[in-house]
């Protein structure tokens, strides 16, 4: 067989990225991205760094709301409130998860944001319009990996998709926009029998399950696309590693993968900036 197609969220990610400088371009005023973190999980700091800093290195205005991890629901209700109002902030962030113990109730503060400022794509609005196949903010991860099929001219379009993970921010919006597709789609999940029967039954297979080594070469047709969203930190001779849920025997049986790190990451962080630019337009009627 064919060595398989390493797909670089990096090279798909910098073309995703040319495309919102482009059109932000077109606009007489800088898009401002506002990320707030409650507390200091440190996977959740890094992440929140990260996009405040993308932001500014492709010209964005951001800031970064760092609060403490006892900051309560109405505090953060009053401050989302002030940047909904806020004609300078286009898009609007607030990382998850909360901080353990944190009385915050995740539903109503995505709630809470503006649908037009919802850069996460996550409030019932934006998820109704995706549903609806109504133009609006898409999630990044799904919208992410849709673009970097789009990138190498994977074709959906008849295929089965399988996805392993039924969450509100990956496997349900992910579903929507391959059904968009003309894709024949699965979600499945813990609770699904014989779920490597069901994955091996993928021409492109999407995994989000976080567990490492979980994807062994009995989940996957001889072939088949493998889209590994995890990103799973490992201790490997005393040093942090980042790995996905495929085990490295998987790669020799696909046909096209993404790597972890350096493959859907970078998608979504740079489908983030693409939706600020795209809040900031959707709120100025362009
Ligand atoms: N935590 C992990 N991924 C995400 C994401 O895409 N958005 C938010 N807000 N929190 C996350």
């Amino acid at each position: 067989m064919t060595q398989p197609l390493i797909l670089d969220g990096n090279l798909a990610a910098a073309a995703l990225l040319e495309k919102a400088q482009n059109e932000m371009a077109a606009l007489n005023f800088k898009p401002h991205l506002h990320v707030i973190r409650i507390g200091d999980d440190p996977a959740s700091v890094s992440y929140t760094k990260l996009k405040a800093r993308r932001a500014k290195k492709i010209g964005l205005d951001s800031t970064l709301t760092e609060l403490p991890a006892d900051t309560s629901e109405s505090t953060l209700l009053e401050l989302i409130q002030k940047l909904n109002n806020d004609p300078n902030t286009h898009g609007l962030l607030v990382q998850l998860p909360f901080p353990k113990g944190s009385s915050i109730r995740e539903p109503v503060i995505l709630e809470a944001i503006h649908p037009n400022k919802d850069v996460d794509g996550l409030h019932v609005v934006n998820t109704g319009r995706l549903w609806a196949g109504q133009m609006g903010l898409r999630s990044c991860t799904p919208a992410g990996i849709i673009s970097m099929l789009d990138y190498y001219r994977i074709a959906l379009e008849g295929k089965r998709v399988v996805i392993i993970n039924r969450s509100q921010l990956v496997g349900k919006p992910l579903a929507a926009m391959c059904l968009e597709r003309n894709a024949t789609v699965t979600i499945a999940h813990s609770r699904t029998k014989d779920l490597a029967g069901v994955a091996r039954e993928a021409d492109v297979l999407v995994t989000a399950v976080g567990r490492v080594g979980f994807i062994t070469p009995d989940f996957v047709k001889a072939g088949a696309v493998v889209i590994d969203v995890s990103v799973n930190r490992i201790m490997l001779n005393g040093e942090e590693k980042l790995v996905g849920d495929c085990t490295p025997e998987v790669v020799a049986i696909s046909s096209a993968i993404t790597p972890v790190p350096g493959g859907v990451g970078p998608m979504t962080v740079s489908h983030l900036l693409y939706n600020t630019v795209l809040a900031a337009k959707i709120q100025n009627g362009l």
